[in-house]
């Protein structure tokens, strides 16, 4: 695999901006992958109805088959075209929480092509709160479907460059409109059961959903490794740095005291923290993530994070742990599926 990938970088101009949303859906309509902005992270973008389109989203991935895709659409009434039903319940979480960072569950009537579900019964989609994501939707007049645009098992891209970095030279397009805002994906929601369920904490959190669903459950395999999750992708390995991550859980003293042990066997150590914690420490590579007070701030900057120590600077990472509340679950979340150990205090 190796093409000229496109580059457009948004600019504030309206023609030039409409000009570059033409060419790119121009792409998508020769069932070519183009990567754009999302509210969460960039998303790696082809025609849900088309097969072939969708394939080259796979390969360029190096992505599962078995691993399904969310379909992202630019106006709710797309939904009715792509399932069976919508459950009174997802009609209402979509009237609150769309155009925004959830993605519902519902059964699928298979006019997506069969790769984009993976042959599951169901579909995943979701409208994103993003203006260049709409008018990229909206130009290209149909669902498309996009999982995040990075090489499966990295770090999901919360800037363009990250994109280029795993994905240039193996997809068609990349219009980069900017770093992205919330920075952890989407919530998965299935609401094909009785009871609403969460397959990934995300962008929407638990507290956010509970006003609608009272008795709102998470899938048990998030907490438990040797359940298998009901969302196919969450077995995987995922959001990986270059070099391996270790989740600190514990205070000061025993963050330093892990650090210096490292350290004494001549392991170059890089850290993320909070800044309340990286004020603390004694260490010259820490990377700040945002205030433990602030964890959508720490949410916008954790992929980024990830993917800046490079494994020609450091042998290991370090990183703290952060509240399981609101976003912190999303945060843990990814946290724990990108790193190779836990220490605890
Ligand atoms: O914020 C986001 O959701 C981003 C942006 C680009 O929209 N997209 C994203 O896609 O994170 P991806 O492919 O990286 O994650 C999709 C997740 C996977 O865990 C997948 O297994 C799950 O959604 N999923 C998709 N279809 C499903 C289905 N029918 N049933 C259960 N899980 C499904
Ligand atoms: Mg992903």
């Amino acid at each position: 695999m190796n093409m000229t990938t496109q580059y457009w970088k948004l600019s504030t101009n309206a023609t030039e901006h409409d000009q570059a949303i033409r060419e790119a859906a121009g792409l998508l309509h020769q069932q070519q992958v183009v990567a754009f902005p999302t509210e969460t992270v960039y998303g790696l973008g082809a025609d849900a109805t088309n097969e072939v389109a969708v394939q080259r989203i796979f390969e360029a991935k190096g992505r599962p088959a078995d691993n399904p895709l969310i379909v992202h659409v630019a106006d709710k009434s797309q939904v009715e075209g792509l399932v069976t039903e919508t459950p009174p319940i997802a009609r209402k979480l979509m009237d609150n929480f769309w155009p925004g960072p959830l993605t519902l569950i519902l059964p699928s009537n298979g006019t997506a092509a069969s790769n984009v579900t993976a042959g599951l019964p169901t579909i995943a989609i979701r409208m994103p709160d993003h203006t260049v994501a709409l008018s990229l939707l909206t130009a290209a007049g149909r669902p498309l479907a996009a999982p995040s645009a990075n090489r499966s098992g990295r770090p999901s891209p919360t800037e363009a460059v990250h994109v280029s970095q795993d994905l240039d030279g193996r997809i068609a397009g990349i219009v980069d409109g900017g770093p992205t805002g919330v920075g952890v994906e989407s919530t998965v929601l299935d609401c094909t059961a009785e009871i609403p369920m969460i397959l990934r904490p995300g962008g929407v959190t638990k507290e956010d959903l509970q006003p609608f669903i009272p008795t709102i459950i998470i899938d048990p395999a998030l907490a438990d490794q040797e359940t298998k999750p009901k969302s196919p992708g969450m077995k995987y390995t995922h959001y990986a740095p270059e070099a391996p991550l270790w989740l600190v859980d514990g205070d000061r003293e025993f963050f330093q005291n892990q650090l210096n042990q490292l350290k004494a066997t001549d392991q170059r150590v890089g850290v993320i923290a909070s800044s309340e914690l990286a004020a603390e420490l004694d260490h010259n590579r820490v990377l700040t993530c945002g205030s433990k007070q602030d964890l959508t701030e720490v949410a916008g900057n954790l992929y980024g994070a990830l993917r800046q120590f490079k494994k020609s600077d450091v042998d290991v990472i370090l990183c703290e742990t952060f509240p399981e509340h609101g976003v912190g679950a999303a945060i843990m979340n990814r946290l724990t599926k990108a790193a190779v150990q836990k220490v605890s205090q």
